[in-house]
């Protein structure tokens, strides 16, 4: 039985002063029975909400937007998998499509990075999407197919295992656009049966989850999805309100 998880991506958002508030504000009223629950802020706020969580009883955990997928050395700017699990991260997005987008991550550095995560026993949470024009052309399944086989041939099964996997379609990224449930399913069902091609366990235990425009009042029927364990969301959990009732909806 797969449990549902939550994870907040803050993005390029918040100050010291806005992330403590919001991060008391979810620990306030925290669930967490059925769902689990992880915050990524941005890298400078890693240690202030580490702090926090930790001063707190609380069970929701400490993730990241990013990695290296060097170990250590001189590569300025940069921040290493195990300076991220040393503040107590446990969970590390990879892939993101705007890492991918932006900053030109192409398939393989992701697989890097997924191996970078797993070396320092991070979860990593591998983002595939396609973008508005490659949907249109009927190239979904094609393009995040191949964004999932690369790194189950890269990585190998035992590497996949207990890692999540997110489908963000890239249009429906803070564009307010979502997948209707129909759609998401749709291609959720598609990855778990690429997860098959590797080991119908695998498929039955990794988390898939759905990001693009989660909302307080989109979330239920997304979660009501067969093949949907949850979400990676962006603009909605910067208000700890909406935050809370989707993570609320993951519960049921
Ligand atoms: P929005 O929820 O703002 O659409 O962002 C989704 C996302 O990119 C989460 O990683």
């Amino acid at each position: 039985m797969r449990r549902n998880v939550v994870i907040g991506n803050w993005k390029m958002n918040g100050s010291v002063a806005s992330v403590t508030t919001l991060v008391k504000k979810i620990i306030a009223r925290g669930f967490g029975e059925k769902a689990d629950c992880f915050l990524c802020p941005s890298f400078v706020h890693v240690k202030l909400v580490s702090d926090i969580l930790n001063n707190s009883s609380s069970n929701i955990e400490l993730g990241a937007q990013d990695l290296s997928e060097q170990i250590e050395g001189a590569f300025t700017g940069e921040v290493s998998g195990e300076m991220l699990s040393d503040l107590g991260a446990g969970l590390v997005l990879v892939g993101h499509s705007e890492r991918r987008q932006r900053f030109d991550e192409k398939n393989y550095l992701v697989a890097e990075k997924y191996k970078a995560a797993r070396a320092v026993g991070l979860i990593p949470v591998l983002c595939v999407g396609e973008t508005q024009i490659e949907r249109e052309n009927g190239e979904t399944e094609k393009v995040v197919g191949q964004q999932l086989r690369v790194i189950v041939e890269e990585c190998g099964s035992e590497l996949m295992k207990g890692s999540i996997v997110a489908y963000e379609p890239i249009w429906a990224i803070g564009t307010g656009l979502t997948a209707t449930p129909e759609q998401a399913q749709a291609v959720h069902g598609f990855l778990r049966e690429t997860l098959s091609e590797c080991s119908s366990a695998l498929a039955d235990e990794t988390r898939l989850i759905y990001g693009g425009s989660v909302k307080a009042d989109n979330a239920t029927q997304l979660f009501e999805q067969r093949d949907i364990d949850g979400a990676l969301i962006g603009g909605a959990s910067l208000d700890a309100e909406q935050f809370l009732s989707i993570w609320e909806s993951a519960e049921r």
